[in-house]
């Protein structure tokens, strides 16, 4: 079972994806947690140069090449040998924030980023992905509350493209309505954190 979650900047999902996991440890589900971009030594490396402030001059093609070098290095090496080994893998971002950010926000094209990253993951799409459900403007106002949070290269593109990547986003949950389920991440995160809970539980029931 390969799940991931999605949102804007600011959505609140890593917090609740890390309450979520510990949650079903306890409960002795057999899980790996993991995030994108990064996940393993080789995709964190490629991660700091896409979150690096300083590579004002990285090419928007360039950016989602590198997404997606980096998704296949983690599917490579740490997603698909657990999903052999049966664990139920949760991954913090995935396809879709390609699609919505570099087909959406950096106007590459939902269809073109897509072609790229079924190159790259060889059409390995998520069994569920959850979509944390909130306006640019309250995630971007939450980050920039964040004290601990350093705003990255891509917390820090205009408001634009923050409207693009969530209007994407938006458009994804209808094409994909099969596959992705919408949370309301404007609330407070401990109802965001049972919701995700819920839906998650009712996922795995289904299976066992
Ligand atoms: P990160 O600090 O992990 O963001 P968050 O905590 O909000 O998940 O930084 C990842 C940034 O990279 C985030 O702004 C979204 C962006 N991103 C893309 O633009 N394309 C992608 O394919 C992925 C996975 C992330």
């Amino acid at each position: 079972m390969f799940i991931t979650f999605e949102g804007p900047d600011g959505s609140g999902k890593s917090t609740v994806i890390k309450t979520i996991y510990e949650r079903l440890v306890n409960e002795k589900y057999n899980i790996l947690l993991t995030r994108e971009p990064g996940g393993t030594p080789i995709a964190e490396k490629i991660r700091t140069v896409i979150l690096d402030n300083e590579n004002v001059a990285l090419d928007p093609r360039a950016e989602a090449l590198l997404y997606a070098a980096s998704r296949r290095q983690h599917l490579v090496e740490k997603i698909w040998p657990a999903l052999k080994e049966g664990k139920i893998v949760l991954c913090d971002r995935y396809l879709d924030s390609s699609l919505a950010y570099q087909g959406g926000g950096r106007d590459l094209g939902v269809e073109n980023v897509l072609n790229i990253n079924l190159f790259a993951t060889e059409n390995t799409y998520p069994d569920l992905t959850i979509f944390f459900n909130v306006s640019p403007e309250v995630g971007l106002s939450r980050v920039s509350q964040d004290k601990k949070r350093v705003a990255d290269r891509l917390d820090n593109e205009s408001e634009n493209f923050h409207d693009k990547v969530y209007e994407t986003f938006l458009e994804l949950t209808k094409k994909y309505k099969d596959r992705i389920v919408v949370i309301d991440a404007s609330k407070p995160l401990n109802e965001v954190s049972e919701n995700t809970y819920k839906i998650l539980k009712e996922k795995l029931n289904e299976l066992s």
